[in-house]
Formats: C-alpha cells, sequence, structure tokens
C-alpha cells in the first residue's frame, strides 16, 4: 500500500487514465467506465477502476503541477504496476493557428521545472512519449475525423509567471502549448520503462486570450475521452 494511494495491489488496472481534476476522475468513471470502484479517496485525490470495452481501466486524479502528478506516478509505477499512464489535460495555446479545442498529442515535453533540475544534476533529459501511444492515439482521433495536432508542449512549475511575456520564448522553438504536468509523467515513465502519453485540449490562447465556454470544454472533453480509453485499451 502506497502512502498517498492507498489502494491494495490488484485494486488498479495497468492502464490508468490521470486527469489532473479528482471530480472529472470521478465523472470519467461514472459516465465512462461500466461498474466502477473507487479505491482510494486520500486528500480527496479519488481514484477508481472500471472496466471499458470488457478491459479493466483506472482513473486517478493527479492535482495540478509537476510535484502533485509526481507523487501519484511515482506510486502508481512503483507500487502497483501500472504499464501504461494517460494524461488528459488542458493547455494554453502558444501557436498561431492552434484554435481553441485542438486535441494536442505531446510527442514531448520541454519544462523549467526544478524536479528534473534536481534529478539530473543541471543536466538535460529530454522527456518523451511512448511512441506506441502516440500511433495509437493519432490513429484513434484520425478515424474520428479529428485531426490532432503532435509535437512538444510546455511543462511550467509556474502558471504566473512574473515575466507575462516567457512563454514567448518557448513558442520561438516551436512548442505547441503550456501546461504543468507532462514532463513529469514521461520522466517516471522512462525510469521505469512504462509507457506514457499527454492528450491535451486547448482550452485558452496566450495570443488571442480566448478562452472556451464550459459547454465547449465539455463536448471537446468528450472527444478527447474517446481517444484516451481507445488507446488505453488497445
Ligand atoms: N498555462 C499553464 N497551464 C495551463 C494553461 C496555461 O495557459 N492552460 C491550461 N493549463
Amino acid at each position: 500500500m502506497s502512502v498517498h494511494i492507498a489502494a491494495k495491489k490488484g485494486e488498479i488496472a495497468g492502464a490508468v487514465l490521470l486527469p489532473g481534476d479528482p471530480l472529472r476522475a470521478q465523472f470519467i468513471a461514472e459516465n465512462f467506465l461500466e461498474d466502477p470502484v473507487q479505491y482510494t479517496s486520500i486528500r480527496n485525490m479519488s481514484g477508481f477502476t472500471g472496466t471499458y470495452q470488457g478491459k479493466r481501466v483506472s482513473v486517478q486524479g493527479t492535482g495540478m503541477g509537476i510535484p502533485s502528478i509526481s507523487i501519484y506516478v511515482n506510486e502508481l509505477f512503483r507500487d502497483y504496476d501500472v504499464k501504461r499512464a494517460i494524461r488528459i489535460g488542458t493547455a494554453g495555446s502558444i501557436q498561431e493557428g492552434l484554435e481553441l479545442r485542438e486535441l494536442v498529442i505531446a510527442m514531448s515535453a520541454c519544462t523549467d521545472s526544478g524536479a528534473n533540475a534536481i534529478r539530473f544534476g543541471g543536466r538535460h533529459f529530454a522527456p518523451t512519449a511512448s511512441f506506441n501511444l502516440v500511433k495509437k492515439a493519432y490513429e484513434a482521433a484520425e478515424k474520428r475525423g479529428w485531426k490532432p495536432r503532435v509535437g512538444s508542449v510546455v511543462s511550467s512549475d509556474m502558471f504566473y509567471t512574473e515575466d507575462p511575456d516567457e512563454w514567448k520564448l518557448w513558442a520561438k522553438f516551436g512548442c505547441l502549448a503550456l501546461e504543468m504536468e507532462s514532463a513529469e509523467l514521461y520522466t517516471l515513465a522512462a525510469k521505469y520503462r512504462r509507457e506514457a502519453l499527454a492528450l491535451l485540449t486547448i482550452s485558452d490562447s496566450l495570443i488571442t486570450h480566448g478562452v472556451t465556454s464550459a459547454e465547449e470544454r465539455q463536448t471537446t472533453f468528450t472527444r478527447m475521452m474517446e481517444v484516451a480509453l481507445e488507446t488505453a485499451v488497445s
């Protein structure tokens, strides 16, 4: 039993979806999985296991930011033998032409995080998604007539940066969008030799300052969930 999840071995499936918001984990369990059972509620960071198309899938809230997702993903890989972890989240667009509601498949994740600075002692690891999962997710999205954007994202430690133009440096080097967790997920997957992927829908734009409405987020979210679940069980 791990400290922050405290489920029994076997209660968590080999494939886990990772939303940041624990209420979203509950929503997914109740609306997309069959026979969901809650295995943790410590700190209200809910986790559930159910089935999708007859295959076991879990969904675990991670909280926001690298220190929080790091705790949950460390325990999932180390203590529960999770083989495949798929983050489902939102991101802010930093490229013109990457519009609200589009789907981004994060092939790699740059980061300004203290986590990898500490872990690698100033060396620069390249957090990278599982090619197998990138391919599966791309095909699952395309099949539904959705053209995902594939590329690098930025996992930042700071939502409220001191310099409001900081993102422009990353944009100059082709990064697609800002979020706050994927680099840690990919780094831990590399350490434990597991498969990881982040699927992100664009919720806001640092260029146009547009934001999606709650209703738009829901529709987009449902499409992303279908892609995530198919990727998780295939
Ligand atoms: N910045 C960081 N994380 C985010 C954003 C953003 O603009 N949008 C969604 N997650």
